[in-house]
Order: C-alpha cells, then structure tokens, then sequence
C-alpha cells in the first residue's frame, strides 16, 4: 500500500489509539462479565531484536486493552505470529505454524489469527497467504505496528474477512508506545531503525526500509526510565549502529552518543550491536575503553573470511581492514570478548575461500560466532547471480567451518578458569533452582550455585570449570 504525505503528528496517533483501545477494552470488560475471565493474547515472535521489540509494543498495546497473557498459544483468543524471513528456514516454520492454525480455527472460528512481521513486507507472501492460508484474519507488516489497534478493531468489528495492511515504506519514528518488557534487569532499547547497506544476500533492507535514527532525547528519556524501573543493563540495538545519528536534523556521532549514555547515574552495563566493519571506527574503541558502564563486548560480523566473497557480497571492508581493527579493540581493551556472523556457501565461494575464513577465525579467537548456510532471499542481488553453491557441498563446508569454530571457542572457555567475571545475575537455572544463572562483560553465560535474591545483582564469580559454550564458577566476595 502506499501512503501519501500527512501532517498526522506522533502524538495525534498516539491519542487516536487511545481511543481505539478504550473501546475496545470496554468490550472486553463486558467478556470478562459475560464469561468470568479475561480474552487473552499469545505472540510467536521470530527472528531478531528488532522483531522482538515490536513484539513488546504489541503485548503492551494488548494489556491496555484489557487482554491478559496465555501461557499456552493454542489456548488464546488471538494469536499473533510476528515474522522474520532472514532465512528460508524461520519462513517455513511460520508457513508449518499457519497451516496447524487451520484446525484450530475450524474448532474456535472466534480465534483471531494475525500475521505480522518481516515475512509480510514482501509481496509474493502475503500473495501465498491469500490463497492457501485465508483462515488468517489480519495481516500487517513492520511500517504499522502503531496502527495495530485500529487493525484489530476492523477485524474485531468483522468489517472484512482478511483485512491485509502492509505499508511499503517506513513513516516516522512513532515515540511513546506503551511496550511490555520481557526481562527486569536488562532491556533492549532501539536506538535506529532500517539498513541502507543492501548487502547481496540479505532481505533486511526490503523489509525494514531505509535507516533512521531516534533523537539521543528520545533515547535517554527512555534508558532513564528504564534504570528508574530497575534495568541495570542496556543493549543499543540497530542494523548498522556505527552510522547511527548521521541522519539526525543535528547530526550526532555514535561514540559521542555512547558517552552520553555512559552519564546516565543508576544504569551499569551498556552493550550495542551491530556494528558494522566497514564503519566502526578507532574512536569508537577508545570510547569503550573510557567509559566504565561500556561492557567488553564487541558483536563484529565478518560475514566471510574471503575478500573476492566479501566484495560479491557488498560488505565494503576487507579482511585486512578487519583484523586491523580487532588488533587495536584487543590492545585497547585486553578483555574483550568478540562475537561474529558467518555466512558459509555463498554464491561463488570456493573451498580456498572456506580456507581463508578458517584461518581469520583462528586469528580473531572468538567467544561465539553465529555461522549460517546461506539462503537464497527472493529479490536481492546475490538471489540472481549464477554461482550458486549445492546443498550438499554448503552443508560438508558448514560443518567444516563449525568444528574449527567450537574448537576454538572450546579453548576460549578453558582460558577463563581461575579468572573472576562480574556476572549480571539473570534468573534462576530452568534445571536446578539452587543454580543462578548470569552474563559475564563478554556476555558469556555463567552459572553458579547462589540464592534467588541476587537476581538483578552484579556479582563476582570465580571460574571454576567450561562448558562447551558457557561457564561455572562460585561467588566469591
Ligand atoms: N545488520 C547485521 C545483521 C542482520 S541479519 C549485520 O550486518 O551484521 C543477521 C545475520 O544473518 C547476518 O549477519 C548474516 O550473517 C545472516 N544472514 C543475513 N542474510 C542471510 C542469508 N540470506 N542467508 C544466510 N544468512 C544470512
Ligand atoms: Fe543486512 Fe547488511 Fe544491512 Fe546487516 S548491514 S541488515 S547484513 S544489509
Ligand atoms: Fe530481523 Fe528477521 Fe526482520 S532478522 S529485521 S526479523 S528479517
């Protein structure tokens, strides 16, 4: 759909809904009267943080309007799958998910089903659900999560039988929605929305529009708020969070922004990704290393270890250029700990190609590294180009590739024996209650005997043995 130009404010939205959700809490006060408990909502979110955050939005909209959380999805009176098609796999599992729903919806045609999401931003789609899915009722893509009650409301009033509103382009940033977070102690915060980088293989770009930038106002009135609730951990969240701010009316540079953050009293841990190689910048790591609440953390996505790959990908940097920046973050910041993506079975990669990104792993020496075969994404470049690699050869280069990284990782782990790391208490172990799990600076996960009150406390563990990709230790004073 595409939309014209409005003068329509963020806070003439913001009002708009409110009315939306008043009514529609009114009818479901009148249900709770009628049946003796509330409606209730369940979210299947996929993919990444950005899903998660609008997801957050949803919930908090819903619980204005009266809803309650189901505990279990099949039992709720509306059901809404928020979507990400990064890889054809997160699509077919929302495909499987939506083709269940059928049966359920024949049993409770009073059951809501909404589709929301990255998958919906892509028209061939939402295409597939009108034909073989039209048990679905609403559909809506990543440019409307704020219209989100008037939607409902259409659907709730029956005004059509799939009512379909995907917008293909992003509008302003709407500040001020009520969101419902999912941890106490350490929240996400998006500090941008979009990609500009179009890189060869990736959809995000087509699916969440160009790149924005919150005001840093905006973004410190919130962490404010946040820590004032309890939050001691934020991690600032964008595709690309080295360009952060150069779109600003006053344009802002994100290490400076960072130093903001720094100040705020009461917060103290600050994490960010994604940056991006072929922007971050020296700066960036000296502002680490000053500000105290920055954690050692460093998510740098190398995507190959090839530059004829990187090149065909459109990353923009080379592996020279990236080992030179991991050179100056390790000397600046001896205890960082760095994190990476990978894409294996690119269009074009050849065994030599597999070769060089071994021998680059082995030279970052990573704390954890998400390695993806790659996926074809209808409607980017790298989808057209005739190199494709088979099946079978990306999967015997994955496991090639994997059992390098979990050796090193393995090692990593063993290192940290005898150290103390300054553990984040999350919660408590789902196996064992008297187990505490938590995060390290690096964001590695500890877990150590210790009572349920030090949630939401930093606290001192000695490392006392590795896991394959976590820790245990004991507290220590
Ligand atoms: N903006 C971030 C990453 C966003 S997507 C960045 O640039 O680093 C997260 C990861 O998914 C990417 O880093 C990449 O490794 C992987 N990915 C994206 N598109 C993919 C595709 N078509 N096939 C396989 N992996 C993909
Ligand atoms: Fe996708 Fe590249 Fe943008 Fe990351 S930087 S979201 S990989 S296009
Ligand atoms: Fe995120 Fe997936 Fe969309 S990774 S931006 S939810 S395509």
């Amino acid at each position: 759909m595409k939309r014209e130009a409005t003068t329509v404010t963020n806070t003439d939205i913001l009002l708009k809904n409110q009315v939306i959700i008043q009514d529609i809490k009114r009818a479901n006060d009148e249900f709770y009267a009628d049946n003796n408990r509330n409606r209730k909502y369940f979210i299947e979110t996929y993919g990444c943080q950005m899903n998660e955050h609008d997801s957050e939005k949803l919930a908090g909209m819903l619980l204005q309007m009266g809803y309650e959380i189901s505990p279990f999805r099949d039992d709720a009176d509306l059901i809404i799958f928020n979507t990400c098609c990064v890889r054809e796999n997160a699509e077919l599992k929302v495909f499987g998910n939506l083709g269940h729903m059928k049966s359920l919806k024949r049993k409770r045609p009073e059951l809501i089903l909404a589709v929301c999401g990255c998958m919906m931003q892509q028209p061939h789609i939402v295409d597939e659900i009108k034909a073989k899915y039209s048990h679905v009722d609403l559909v809506f893509g990543t440019h409307n999560v704020h219209n989100f009650p008037a939607l409902l409301n259409s659907v709730l009033n029956k005004r059509e039988n799939l009512l379909v509103e995907v917008w293909d382009t992003e509008g302003d940033i709407i500040e001020g929605i009520n969101v419902e977070r999912r941890y106490q102690t350490r929240a996400f915060v998006n500090i941008m929305f979009g990609c500009n980088n179009f890189c060869t293989y990736c959809i995000v770009p087509y699916t969440r529009g160009r790149e924005r930038s919150r005001t840093v106002e905006s973004i410190v009135n919130e962490v404010k708020s946040l820590v004032a609730d309890g939050t001691k951990e934020v991690t600032l969240l964008g595709q690309n969070v080295n360009s952060y701010g150069k779109t600003l009316d006053t344009p802002v540079d994100f290490a400076d922004f960072i130093r903001e953050i720094n100040k705020i009293e009461g917060l103290e841990r600050i994490r960010f990704m994604t940056s991006h190689p072929k922007d971050i910048s020296k700066k960036l790591i000296d502002v680490m290393a000053e500000c105290d609440k920055v954690c050692d953390q460093l998510h740098l996505p190398i995507q190959s270890g090839s530059n004829a790959v990187l090149k065909a990908m459109n990353r923009k940097y080379t592996v020279e250029s990236y080992l030179e920046t991991i050179r100056y973050a390790k000397e600046k910041l001896p205890n960082l700990g760095i994190s990476t993506d990978l894409i294996i079975g690119f269009p074009g990669e050849t065994e030599q190609d597999i070769d060089d990104t071994i021998e680059l792993i082995k030279a970052v020496d990573y704390v954890t590294a998400f390695t993806f075969i790659y996926s074809v994404r209808q409607g980017t470049p790298a989808a057209e180009f005739d190199n494709q690699i088979p099946e079978d050869v990306k999967h015997k280069r994955f496991e090639r590739v994997l059992k390098v990284l979990n050796a090193g990782v393995w090692q990593k782990m063993q290192g940290y024996v005898g150290e103390v790391m300054e553990v984040l208490v999350d919660d408590v172990s789902s196996k064992d209650e008297s187990i505490l799990t938590g995060r390290s600076s690096q964001h590695i996960t500890v877990s150590f005997p210790g009572d349920s009150s030090l949630i939401g406390q930093i606290v001192n563990v000695k490392i006392t043995r590795p896991k394959p990709f976590s820790l245990c230790g004991e507290l220590v004073k």
